[in-house]
């Protein structure tokens, strides 16, 4: 039974790898989900994940094509990027869509279609991911430090802005996860040797400030607030204990958070949040492989042995794991409604696939 347990879940293993390699193009770019029309575009939030999950399953190569993807994307755009800083700093007023977007076409271009592209995270996670890539000893041409000292630059001068959430939600507010995931890079890009001292010391200045802000206003009931002065819960906040570890996994924050999200939102099978209407607002796998993640930091191997067990026994008989599950919708009557707009949920989503190698990586090492 044991045994039959490991086949299963090391072949999905091998064929979450095989998966991503196919939707990667040959540009470098990892397509969100290859048969629902509005995820044939790449986006920097899941591209990290799944480029951290490829090199943590030792796919170095394919990682790289995909940091060298998004940083031509960056250098494409630096004069774009000094400007808007400059406006900034001339207290000029700023429309969403002049920001950076947070998705891609494949070739590195904005889309024309409506979206709600003002999403900073993603910019944070990827250089966590690029961090995370050299720590397993690999290198990165200069270009790429270049693209994120453009960043650091871009973030710093940011972070504050009111931006749309980790689901292209609520705009309006400072959300507590987008705001980990730029302190997730910036902490760990500061240490790099390869940029210049004061890309060093912007780097250092903005994580600190970004982390008091949290401290200070991002909590409610001893844990981590959905955005800052909030009081709601979300499941993307369980990323800032792991993978970023901005929370020692001893620390009551976490636990709290940890906690709060496995109550509220579920452990095995695990709610965005608790508003959620996306197709009927179902439970996203991805989500209980962020929480394995945080409890293998918290040395509960058996807790995420079993969130793993559980997302393997999710693959359809393509071995591809879902979006979101149909089954125990918080909305119900929203699904149609959805599927009439745009089509069945995704599946394969690389995301899915990418936080379950994550999670079976994180076991094995641990
Ligand atoms: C999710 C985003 C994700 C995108 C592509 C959206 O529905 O809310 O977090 O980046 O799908 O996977």
């Amino acid at each position: 039974m044991v045994k039959l347990i490991i086949d299963k879940l090391s072949l999905l293993k091998d064929a979450s790898i095989d998966i991503i390699k196919k939707y990667q193009s040959d540009s470098g770019a990892y397509l969100a989900s290859p048969h629902f029309a509005v995820y044939n575009y790449s986006w920097f939030r899941d591209g990290a994940f799944i480029a951290e999950a490829m090199s943590a399953s030792g796919e170095n190569e394919c990682a790289l094509n995909f940091h060298n993807w998004a940083t031509r994307v960056i250098l494409e755009r630096e004069e774009k990027i000094s400007s808007l800083i400059k406006r900034q700093k001339q207290g000029e007023t700023i429309a969403n869509d002049e920001h950076l977007h947070c998705r891609f076409t494949l070739d590195g271009k904005e889309s024309s279609e409506a979206w709600t592209n003002l999403q900073l995270d993603g910019f944070g996670s990827w250089i966590f991911s690029l961090d995370k890539f050299l720590e397993r000893g690999n290198t990165l041409p200069p270009s790429t430090f270049r693209a994120v000292e453009t960043l650091i630059a871009y973030l710093a001068t940011f972070w504050q802005i009111p931006s749309f959430d980790w689901w292209e939600e609520n705009f309006g507010h400072q959300h507590v996860a987008s705001l980990g995931s730029m302190v997730a890079g910036l902490s760990r890009a500061s240490h790099w040797p390869e940029i210049s001292s004061a890309s060093q010391t912007l780097a250092t200045k903005t994580a600190c400030d970004i982390m008091l802000h949290i401290r200070s206003r991002g909590l409610i009931d001893g844990h981590l607030a959905k955005w800052i002065d909030g009081e709601g819960l979300d499941a993307s906040l369980v990323a800032l204990i792991a993978p970023f570890a901005l929370f020692d996994a001893s620390d009551e924050i976490a636990l709290s958070t940890i906690n709060a999200v496995s109550q509220t939102l579920g452990r095995l099978g695990t709610f965005r949040h608790l508003e959620d209407e996306y197709f009927g607002g179902g439970r996203w796998p991805l989500l209980s492989c962020f929480l394995g993640l945080a409890l293998v930091s918290m040395k509960q191997i058996d807790q995420a042995t079993e969130i793993l067990t559980w997302v393997g026994s999710l693959a359809n008989e393509k071995c591809e794991l879902p979006e979101q599950l149909p089954e125990d919708l918080q909305r119900p009557h929203m699904r149609a409604e959805w599927i009439a707009r745009w089509g069945e949920p995704a599946v394969p989503l690389l995301w899915s696939h990418a936080m379950f190698l994550s999670l079976y990586y994180a076991i094995r090492e641990d």
